[in-house]
């Protein structure tokens, strides 16, 4: 196996203890919701704002150790013209890219969907390595639905192309975060997701390793195992946190070089509190924290409301959900 000892300094920044990743990496598209919670049109304008306030966050540095972007962001700049992944970098955080181009729906198997992207993917990773980026986000999607969904045959067409994507990172210097999110929206049992999620880790490794993906030099960023959220019953933080160490011990091989979260559509406070208790259980072989997107940008939006004169506020309360998130992959709160 290819070994790069820069991936492994990568994945140590990104893993350092007391931080965590933010996923700023919506589609334009998706960014577009986040901007409807503030009543802002969707314009190229709004988004660069959007995304120049979070950057630009003093001392946000202190609780994140890398951003992901998406492909319009990472070529984007301030209004002073510095490129966002070099504010980044300029504040020790390290800059990473969302390179999956989606899903589509997995001809053959209703209700199901393939991650599309790998096209030109080397010559894509050259790019983004030139314009700043030490890391990447592969996403594909698990939904529940009773014993009909997920089957193993799309589970384990999403992770041959996900190996392959994470193949054509490291071969680019990039370290890829392979992100198999499990989708919270349903009504199974915190047993059903904990079964489902087992499944799809074990068949997602069984994989990497299989293609000799180096794994130290690679992150995991899984869902927490939770009900779905229609789920009659709904169940404490301490029953959130035995169930996902018990799925990560049933399916991620020690040498990965580190595991973070999604937040998944949970309210900001109930993913905090999750993953709180999650550190609560105490060192694990793989360091552990957080990559939310909502969790993180929705006390922000709110906050910030789309007016100028509200940006300081913003960028405080953004730095507050930080430290928080930060306390609490410690263990702390
Ligand atoms: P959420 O934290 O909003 O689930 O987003 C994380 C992410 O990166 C989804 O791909």
């Amino acid at each position: 196996m290819q070994r790069n000892t820069k991936l492994y300094e990568t994945v140590a920044a990104l893993m350092a203890s007391g931080k965590g990743i933010l996923a700023a990496d919506e589609s334009d598209g998706t960014a577009g919701k986040r901007l409807a919670m503030v009543r802002l049109e969707n314009t190229p304008e709004n988004r660069q704002d959007f995304r120049e306030l979070l950057f630009t966050a003093p001392d946000i540095e202190k609780y994140l150790s890398g951003v992901i972007m998406f492909d319009s962001s990472i070529r984007n700049e301030t209004d002073d013209g510095v490129l966002f992944a070099d504010v980044l970098t300029a504040k020790g955080i390290v800059p990473g890219i969302k390179v999956d181009r989606g899903t589509r729906a997995l001809q053959g198997f209703k209700d199901e969907e393939i991650t599309q992207g790998l096209d030109d993917l080397d010559k894509r990773f050259a790019e983004y390595y030139d314009l700043g980026a030490r890391f990447a986000k592969w996403r594909m999607v698990v939904t529940i639905d009773e014993d009909k969904t997920p089957t193993y045959e799309a589970v384990r067409m999403n992770c041959v192309m996900m190996t392959r994507y994470a193949q054509l990172a490291q071969a680019a210097g990039i370290v890829p975060i392979v992100e198999p999110e499990v989708i919270h929206a349903g009504d199974h049992s915190l047993e059903k997701a904990e079964l489902e999620t087992t499944r799809t880790l074990q068949i997602l490794f069984q994989t990497l390793q299989e293609y000799r993906v180096d794994l130290a030099g690679l992150i995991l960023k899984s869902s927490m195992v939770l009900a779905g959220d229609r789920y009659q019953n709904q169940t404490s933080a301490e029953e959130v946190a035995q169930a996902t160490l018990r799925t990560f011990h049933m399916s991620v091989p020690h040498e990965t070089g580190g595991i973070v979260f999604l937040s998944g559509g949970q309210s900001p406070k109930r993913a905090t509190e999750n993953l709180n208790a999650i550190a609560k259980l105490g060192a694990q072989p793989w360091p552990i924290t957080y990559s939310f997107s909502r969790a993180i940008e929705e006390p922000f939006l709110n906050a910030w409301a789309g007016k100028s004169e509200n940006s300081q506020k913003a960028q405080e309360v953004l730095l507050e959900t930080c430290k928080q998130n930060s306390l609490a992959a410690q263990g702390k709160l």
